[in-house]
């Protein structure tokens, strides 16, 4: 039974290739459409719209569903549409007409907004806590190996001397810009839609401040058309802060694939974390790394996917935006299951010493003997000059000194500034 009923039941293959996904989707959606039907019941009473004593008749039975979502026992069942008609359905059974009455002056367009504003506050903030713990894993990583040097390249030749307190310090470093995009994400997300009602706001004289309030959100939405097309414009927001991150971490995916490679060998794992060939009986490979760059790589697609998805819809309710969920719900899961597995692996991670010792890496210290004349009083022009002869004769001797001293450079990696920038951004989160 519908809860639009009017009558007559839709065909069977209607019903399915229109609910599609949902009843499967919707369930993580349940918690918070209960935490939503209990602000908006709580405002309904004090505009008159429900009795006072019908109030926490009505909350107790939410509270005794939200129990049930919380021990995993909540279904939405077959030949029922959604969660949002689930829930319904469940307190009519319980209080007959009294449960009839709480979808007054609100309809499942903003009902699914506020569920799903709620459920992305909450995503993007453990999206915020997993990306928190791969800084923190990979800023102590660079204070632990700041002395270790490594080549840098360009052009994948080789350039000039880096060190590993470099190449794990400029990783946690691009992960406070991906904050600040998560954060932009999480405002975006952190807004009242309730009392938009199907997209154009109710006669009834809703508070959707008093809502505001109870679902904790920062602010309304307070143009109800554009609260209704703020569904796909979160999830987008939320899609570019995913794939922010993914492209960060999806590039640190890569460069151990190449550092665990023979002919670089700067870094190795246990044997445990690594795997086989079934034909090479000598392989240790990167896959977890490689599975890793792929996700990543997958996640950059999400907004362009929901941005085809919404492309060309006027304003207003569509119910192609319910296949948003399909994109947006395994995208978070999806990157913080990435980031959980980079925060494991590099708790294994063996760095190498003594790399720059092999005279392939001769050329990394061009600069340095450049630099060094220089400031010895040659100009810079002639001691170019006078390396890069020696380099062409053969004859260059590279002296191995390095001696980086400016803000953000190999002896000078400024790590506790860097973790001051990404406190800064995540005391911004309203957690
Ligand atoms: N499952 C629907 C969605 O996610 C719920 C809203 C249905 N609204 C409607 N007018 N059919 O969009």
């Amino acid at each position: 039974m519908k809860l639009w009923n009017k009558g007559f039941e839709p065909d069977k293959l209607i019903e399915d290739f229109t609910v599609g996904a949902d009843r499967e989707l919707d369930l993580r959606l349940a918690r918070y459409d209960v935490q939503g039907s209990m602000a908006h019941i709580r405002m309904l009473e004090s505009i008159g719209l429900l009795e006072s004593e019908e109030l926490p008749v009505l909350l107790e039975a939410l509270e005794g569903i939200a129990q049930s979502i919380e021990r995993g026992e909540f279904v939405i069942e077959p030949g029922v549409e959604d969660v949002h008609s689930q829930v319904e359905l469940m307190l009519t059974r319980q209080l007959g007409d009294m449960g009839k009455k709480i979808h007054s002056g609100r309809s499942r367009n903003d009902q699914v907004l506020v569920d799903l504003k709620l459920f992305m506050r909450d995503e993007l903030k453990s999206v915020a806590q997993h990306i928190v713990k791969l800084f923190n894993r990979l800023q102590s990583l660079s204070n632990e190996h700041k002395e270790q040097l490594m080549p840098g390249y360009t052009h994948l030749q080789v350039a000039m001397p880096s060190s590993f307190g470099l190449w794990f310090g400029a990783y946690a470093e691009s992960l406070v810009d991906d904050m600040e995009m998560v954060l932009a994400a999480y405002n975006i997300a952190n807004q009242n839609p309730l009392g938009s009602a199907a997209g154009y706001g109710s006669s009834f004289p809703l508070d959707r401040t008093m809502t505001t309030r109870l679902l904790e959100f920062a602010d309304l939405h307070y143009n109800v058309v554009a609260a209704q097309m703020s569904r796909g414009k979160t999830e987008r927001a939320a899609a570019y802060a995913i794939a922010s991150v993914a492209s960060t971490l999806g590039k640190f995916a890569m460069d151990v694939c190449l550092f665990m490679c023979q002919n670089y060998g700067f870094i190795s794992f246990p044997d445990n974390l690594t795997t086989g060939s079934s034909i090479m009986p000598h392989k240790k490979n990167p896959d977890v790394f490689e599975i890793m760059r792929g996700k990543c790589n997958r996640l950059q697609a999400v907004p362009n996917e929901i941005s085809l998805l919404t492309a060309n819809l006027p304003l207003g309710y569509h119910r192609d935006l319910q296949l948003l969920k399909d994109i947006i719900f395994p995208a978070t899961t999806t990157l913080c299951e990435c980031l959980d597995m980079c925060d494991f692996m590099l708790q294994h991670i063996k760095v190498n010493t003594d790399i720059l010792d092999d005279s392939r890496y001769d050329y990394l210290f061009t600069v340095e003997d450049v630099n060094r004349l220089t400031l010895s009083g040659v100009p810079f022009r002639e001691a170019y000059k006078q390396v890069g002869m020696a380099v062409q004769r053969g004859e260059y001797q590279p002296t191995r000194c390095v001696e980086h001293t400016h803000e953000g450079s190999i002896g000078n990696l400024c790590n506790d500034k860097i973790a001051d920038k990404m406190n800064k951004v995540v005391e911004k989160f309203a957690f």
